[in-house]
């Protein structure tokens, strides 16, 4: 049974939320939220159970962390996203393999086999299938993160085969949240837009309007972390890369969708080095195998996301965050 939980890089758009979905279900005490940046920690995560700097590429301090707390599972999200690798691809390599492979290392010495760690739809690239991108296909991304992404969904079943270890993860599409802003993605259009709705009225876009990409609002990529993690495991085929979807939208959709709500709000498109990211992904993932082996289904759609996040971000433009 799992009783204390140990998060990398919990101070991340994902990590500070699931940190607090975590301690919800598990207690305060027993989720420890660990991060690179100290300064990046929210009061709510700071208020509600432990928290640690931990560099990732730091496996000794890994290892003395997972002492002091007797950690038995890890939820491994210290990465660095799309854009930010492509402009720094030696930083991407690094921290995103140095760091998984670091973690699957302590955590097989220290006896821990339950580990979390995400994949993303970069794992796909220009000559795999764009619609209805299926679960086993081709994967040759042309982005150094994605071939990171690639290389860990290997390196877990690696792990799987070799030592017996429980390794899972999903691919998340674009994640757009309220909460933390996200931490240099091609996908980060999707969350800027209503932040400038609100405070400016207007919004200027890095990709073009008919930019297809497949995107998720965080509960339902919350729900699906916490629930693939606490999938029965006779039922688990793909363990370390399971397809996730919920809906796909252009930056034109997005406008529009705001737009019902904001109808004075302007856009123009200017497209920049993260188009041709956006460009090498898919429009539309297929999640079947998800939805079969432990019952993924997602909630929110782009208009039911649209309404909560002008609120939930409206009412942090009225206090005063931003
Ligand atoms: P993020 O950039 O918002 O957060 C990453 C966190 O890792 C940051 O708080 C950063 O300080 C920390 N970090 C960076 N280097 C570190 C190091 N050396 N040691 C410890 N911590 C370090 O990322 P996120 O969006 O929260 O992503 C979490 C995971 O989900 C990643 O594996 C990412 O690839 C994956 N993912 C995210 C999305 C998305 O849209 N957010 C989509 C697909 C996959
Ligand atoms: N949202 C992520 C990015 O854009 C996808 O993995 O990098």
């Amino acid at each position: 049974m799992i009783k204390r939980i140990l998060l990398t890089g919990s101070f991340g758009q994902i990590g500070s939320e699931l940190t607090c979905a975590l301690r919800k279900i598990y207690g305060g005490e027993n989720v420890i939220a660990t991060d690179l940046d100290l300064n990046r920690v929210t009061d709510k995560i700071k208020n509600g159970g432990p928290i640690e700097q931990l560099d990732v590429l730091d496996g000794k301090r890994l290892a003395e962390l997972i002492d002091k707390y007797q950690i038995d599972a890890i939820f491994h999200l210290a990465a660095i996203l799309s854009a930010v690798g492509e402009k720094n691809p030696m930083l991407a390599w690094n921290i995103n393999m140095g760091g998984t492979i670091n973690v699957y290392n302590v955590a097989k010495e220290k006896g821990i086999k339950r580990i979390f760690a995400p994949s993303s739809m970069a794992a796909f690239g220009p000559t795999t299938p764009a619609d209805m991108t299926p679960q086993d296909t081709v994967l040759q991304p042309s982005t150094m993160y994605g071939i990171t992404k690639v290389s860990c969904e290997l390196l877990g079943q690696y792990y799987i085969d070799k030592f017996g270890m429980d390794i899972r993860g999903v691919r998340y599409p674009g994640i757009i949240s309220s909460e933390t802003l996200p931490g240099g993605g091609t996908t980060d259009y999707a969350v800027q837009i209503y932040y400038d709705a609100i405070k400016y009225g207007k919004f200027e876009c890095f990709l073009s309007e008919n930019s297809m990409l497949p995107m998720m609002y965080m509960p339902d990529c919350l729900k699906a972390t916490i629930d693939l993690f606490h999938a029965e495991k006779s039922r688990l085929k793909h363990s370390t890369g399971y397809n996730i979807a919920a809906f796909s939208v252009t930056p034109k959709d997005m406008y529009e969708s705001v737009k019902k709500y904001m109808p004075n709000l302007e856009i123009v498109y200017k497209p920049d080095f993260r188009q041709a990211i956006a460009d090498s992904w898919p429009n539309s993932i297929d999640d079947s195998c998800a939805r079969a082996e432990w019952d993924w289904k997602p909630a929110y759609d782009l208009d039911t996301m649209t309404r909560e996040m002008l609120d939930l971000v409206g009412a942090k433009y009225k206090a005063g965050k931003f």
